[in-house]
């Protein structure tokens, strides 16, 4: 944004014009409105724990006026991380409902980024002690309460499912990062730990009746279907598109409700105890596992657009990056590939508030858009698609190919001119990756690869989810649980 379009110190008449106290004490200039043609706002306030109460207010009434419209961006721009790690917590929220936040370290280094000659060298200036302000979280072991775990239809054999739970233990997850979870409840564990064999929980009794089924005995692992911030309403992204810059230093609450989408496997047994569970039990979690990204590094690194291109349940996670990078103001595409039209059929009463035609709601479909996707901008792929199923779909026709996904995406790339700040983020089932990565390197896109092992322990320690790597020219086996899952598809040994 050039600093034309800023309007110094309005924050005082945009006080006094709501009736509010003035802001004393602040510095001439330090606190300003930016606003564009169209009326959208950007509020700057700089952080003062004895006004702590002024901005409570002012933050409240922006959101009572702006409601969904997001005509109004309220940020309050922090020292320190440390001081914004603090406000950012769930249950300080209150005080900032729907605030985006800066924080000064990133400003000053966004500004030698892009001013250096006018601000001094980059690298001369001392940026705080982290040198990356994104903060990583330590591994939790913990109880999270389900919400909802509901089929995405009524039909009896539906097999894809989502819960919800309420998790601020997994505030700082980030994308390609995943969770490990029991999928018994806390109470039926501890009953199945005192008496293993029987159905009851009553104690080894001749006459007694036994369950043989099997059980599981260890966590499965699990990726991020969404997140949810409290305040900001399902749908905000629609509404919502930070200046490019601003948005890549920009923090929002953290979130404290997770979606996961699961696919019940049919012999399944950890997938198969997890459709059974109950909204207001406790499961056991484990995370957030997996390496850290920063997407909003992406940017520096020359990307603008990101083509997240999914395979049957391999797109859930991808949702997850697509709320990520759109807050991020990246470009979006999804590549939905799948095997029929109708196991992504919402049933009417489950299917999101936002969907416009409840009775007729694809899941991906409905997600992707909640989360700011334009229709033109979403394509499926389906390997028998007949015309009947045609006529549901809400995207435009052009948009959908019988076939497989890989096959979309290549000629969507042929018809492509320029691709250079591309890159692909994918997830599915290997023989659709390994055909990616030989569409991608074709076209010279950097892309990479959520992969999804077998695992025991989500840790590092049993071995079980190795996969081959080829870095610096030397093949070596790699944990997909702690050096991943996320890959570049370079380092992968595809052979
Ligand atoms: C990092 C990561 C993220 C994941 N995210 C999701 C997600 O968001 N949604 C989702 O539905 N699933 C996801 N999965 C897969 C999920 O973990 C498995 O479907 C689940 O563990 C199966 O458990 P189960 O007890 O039902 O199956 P099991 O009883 O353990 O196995 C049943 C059958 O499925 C096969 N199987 C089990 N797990 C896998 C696997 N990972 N790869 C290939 N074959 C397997 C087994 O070999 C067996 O034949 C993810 C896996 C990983 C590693
Ligand atoms: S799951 Fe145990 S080492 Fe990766």
């Amino acid at each position: 944004m050039d600093t034309g379009q800023f309007d110094d110190s309005e924050l005082t008449r945009y006080a006094e014009k709501r009736h509010l106290p003035k802001p004393d004490g602040l510095a001439e200039g330090a606190d300003f409105v930016a606003e564009n043609d169209d009326g959208h706002k950007l509020l700057f306030c700089f952080y003062d724990k004895e006004k702590e109460d002024f901005f409570k207010r002012l933050s409240n009434r922006a959101l009572e006026e702006d409601k969904s419209k997001f005509r109004t961006i309220w940020f309050l721009v922090f020292l320190t991380h440390e001081e914004i790690a603090k406000c950012r917590q769930v249950d300080k929220a209150d005080s900032w409902p729907r605030g985006f936040f800066l924080c000064m370290e990133e400003i000053t280094e966004k500004a030698l980024e892009f001013h250096g000659d006018t601000f001094g060298h980059p690298g001369t200036v001392c940026l705080g002690n982290k040198g990356d302000h994104r903060f990583r979280g330590k591994i939790k072991h913990f109880k999270a309460e389900v919400m909802r775990n509901d089929p995405v239809s009524e039909k009896d054999d539906c097999e894809h499912f989502k819960i919800r739970f309420k998790a601020p233990e997994l505030k700082y997850m980030v994308p390609g990062q995943f969770v490990m979870l029991d999928t018994l409840p806390v109470e039926k564990r501890l009953l199945l730990e005192e008496a293993p064999l029987s159905a009851t929980g009553k104690p080894f009794e001749y006459g007694n009746t036994f369950d043989l089924k099997p059980v599981s005995f260890l966590k499965r692992p699990f990726s991020i279907h969404r997140a949810f911030y409290r305040y900001f309403d399902s749908g905000y992204l629609r509404n919502m598109s930070l200046p490019p810059t601003l948005a890549t230093i920009s923090h929002t609450h953290f979130p404290d409700e997770f979606e996961i989408f699961y696919k019940v496997l049919k012999n399944g047994v950890g997938t198969n105890e997890l459709k059974a569970v109950k909204k207001g039990d406790r499961i056991q979690m484990l995370g957030p596992l997996g390496q850290f990204q920063d997407l909003s590094k992406w940017r520096g690194n020359g990307i603008e657009e990101v083509h997240l291109v999914g395979g049957g349940v391999g797109m859930a996670p991808l949702v997850f990056f697509g709320q990520a990078l759109k807050f991020y103001s990246f470009k979006l595409k999804a590549f939905i590939g799948i095997d029929r039209m109708e196991t992504l059929l919402y049933s009417a009463p489950f299917a999101p508030t936002f969907a416009e035609d409840k009775e007729n709601a694809y899941v991906y479909i409905e997600t992707l858009s909640g989360i700011g996707l334009r229709p033109e901008d979403i394509r499926v792929s389906c390997e028998s698609l007949n015309n009947t199923e045609w006529k549901y779909g809400r995207l435009p026709d052009v948009n959908y190919h019988e076939g497989l996904v890989t096959e979309q995406y290549a000629s969507y790339l042929e018809g492509l001119g320029k691709m250079s700040k591309i890159l692909v983020v994918t997830c599915g089932p290997q023989p659709m990756l390994s055909a990616l990565w030989r569409i991608t390197s074709k076209f010279d896109v950097p892309m990479k690869v959520l992969l999804e092992k077998r695992m025991a322990c989500g840790i590092g320690v049993c071995l079980s989810c190795v996969c081959r790597i080829r870095k610096n020219g030397v093949r070596r086996y790699s944990r997909v649980c702690t050096e991943g899952p996320l890959f570049d598809a370079k380092e992968i040994d595809w052979e």
